[in-house]
């Protein structure tokens, strides 16, 4: 039987270089990457953090979208700690925190220090039993109290001498008040002076600090959170969802199968207010079957991956270059945007995916070195390294069971692991900050080569070209000595 062959050849990133175009562009800022995350969700930067446990949780996700792209925060944890980690950004930022943590008068000063300790923040509203406001308690307040016994109403600002404001404040007024006097901290009230919200220093500061930073209709940071498919993700999704989640991605090695589709459905259908991404999918058909089934943006990439071995176990996975400009074809005539999910090593390589037609960019182990990823450090020969590791190697789905089961996994069941993925180290490469701003600024210098001054502009103008591995080794630095 002769073999069933597609014509084409599959390229990925190092099998083309895209040409140069005539170009007007005369500063690299002349340019911009805004696109799209998924129908809804606008980026001023195409990047997106993976929805790995060594990847993407509350740090990586608020500094991600500060930076102007957004995160996946993985779902391999219990649903009640994902959507912490959820809450955790909603309420980074936003010029006013909404329902804003509280404290009853009955609490001691202990009470205090343990909340403040817990959520990680430095004041707490105290509040009557009709949420009236009896004052405010900072992390000053406690600093030097001896007694921990002592009730929270003693060392609190009282209401009588609080600053507050009215709901309506604008955020100018807010700083003028903040500024006049010289406090951090303004609850906000109601008409019956009842807590409504709190507006801190803090946040109007880093309001100003991240322009680009990718933000709800609230002004708070947007995050997505990955999902199953199994019945129980349905509960996990809405746990998330509650916290504020931005968009849910459903998390699946093979998305083009009928669990797959059958979740995004039903998470359109219970959840319509929030974006829904589904994947991972490398055809046309794939795309197609996803939108038709309410996905608001897919992500393709099968065995892209650092980490993945699904095309050695399976002999499954599409060239990603090929897989991007597959799907993007599907994905613009649809108008619903693509995620280069995986194999993304350098700035050039975020350029060569957007110019195949994707919206934006998913990284893992490009991110996973940095101080905001989750995993853990190790140190070899004196250089210090951060584990990364596939979602499907053999540790994850041990730990994976381990968390589902609530106890250790017998280690007769570790030889049962079919892995699909490896764990592996990067180098630490300090703040994620200055890693988005080479990727960034590499591809506004990749958009100005291409004479385009928008992601819209390159899908148009980009012409790829073949390459040979002689040519390959052209690219990088040669023939010097480089350490
Ligand atoms: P990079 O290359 O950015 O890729 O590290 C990240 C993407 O890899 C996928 N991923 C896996 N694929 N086995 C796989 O075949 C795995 O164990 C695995 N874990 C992650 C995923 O799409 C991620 O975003």
């Amino acid at each position: 039987m002769p073999l069933k062959l597609r014509p084409e050849t599959a390229l990925t990133f190092d099998d083309v270089l895209l040409s140069p175009r005539r170009s007007s562009i005369r500063s690299r800022h002349a340019v911009h990457t805004r696109t799209c995350f998924s129908r809804n969700i606008a980026l001023a930067a195409p990047i997106v953090s993976a929805n790995m446990d060594t990847v993407t949780e509350f740090g990586m996700a608020r500094a991600i979208a500060r930076l102007g792209g957004i995160g996946v925060i993985h779902r391999f944890m219990t649903v009640e700690r994902q959507a912490s980690e959820v809450r955790r950004v909603k309420r980074t930022e936003g010029f006013m925190v909404e329902r804003p943590y509280n404290l009853p008068a009955s609490a001691s000063v202990q009470d205090a220090r343990d909340r403040m300790d817990e959520l990680h923040i430095g004041g707490l509203v105290v509040v009557g039993e009709s949420d009236e406001v009896l004052g405010l308690v900072t992390a000053r307040d406690l600093m030097f109290e001896r007694n921990a016994a002592r009730p929270v109403t003693d060392v609190m600002t009282p209401r009588d001498r609080l600053v507050t404001v009215r709901s309506g404040t604008s955020m100018e007024q807010a700083r003028d008040i903040l500024h006049e006097h010289r406090i951090e901290k303004l609850p906000v009230l109601d008409p019956d002076g009842r807590l409504q919200g709190l507006i801190t220093a803090a946040d109007i500061a880093k309001q100003e600090h991240w322009p680009d930073a990718t933000k709800d209709s609230r002004g708070r940071l947007r995050v997505a959170a990955a999902v199953g498919v199994r019945s129980s993700d349905m509960a996990r999704a809405a746990a998330c969802v509650d916290a504020g989640a931005d968009a849910l991605v459903v998390d699946i090695a093979h998305g083009h199968s009928d669990p797959a589709l059958d979740m995004v459905r039903a998470l359109k259908a219970r959840f319509p207010q929030v974006d829904v991404v589904g994947g991972n999918v490398a055809s046309a058909e794939g795309v197609r079957d996803m939108v038709a089934a309410g996905a608001d943006a897919v992500k393709v990439g099968v065995g892209a991956g650092s980490i993945c071995i699904t095309r050695i176990v399976t002999g499954f996975g599409v060239p990603q270059l090929s897989a991007i400009a597959d799907c993007a074809d599907a994905g613009q005539a649809l108008g619903v945007p693509i995620i280069a999910d995986g194999g993304i090593r350098t700035s050039g390589d975020i350029t060569k995916a957007l110019a195949a037609g994707a919206s934006t960019v998913m990284l893992g182990s490009l991110l996973a070195g940095t101080d905001e990823s989750p995993g853990a450090n190790v140190v070899r020969n004196g250089q210090r390294y951060k584990v990364v590791r596939g979602m499907a190697s053999l540790t994850a789905n041990i730990d994976r069971q381990e968390i589902e089961l609530g106890h250790e996994v017998d280690a007769d069941d570790w030889e049962r692991v079919v892995a699909e993925g490896v764990e592996a180290m990067v180098p630490m490469r300090g703040p994620v900050k200055d890693i988005v701003y080479q990727l960034v600024g590499g591809l506004r210098s990749g958009l100005s080569y291409a004479g385009a001054t928008s992601i819209a502009e390159l899908w148009a103008n980009a012409e790829f070209v073949r390459i040979t591995s002689a040519g390959k080794a052209e690219s990088g630095a040669h023939d010097v000595q480089t350490s």
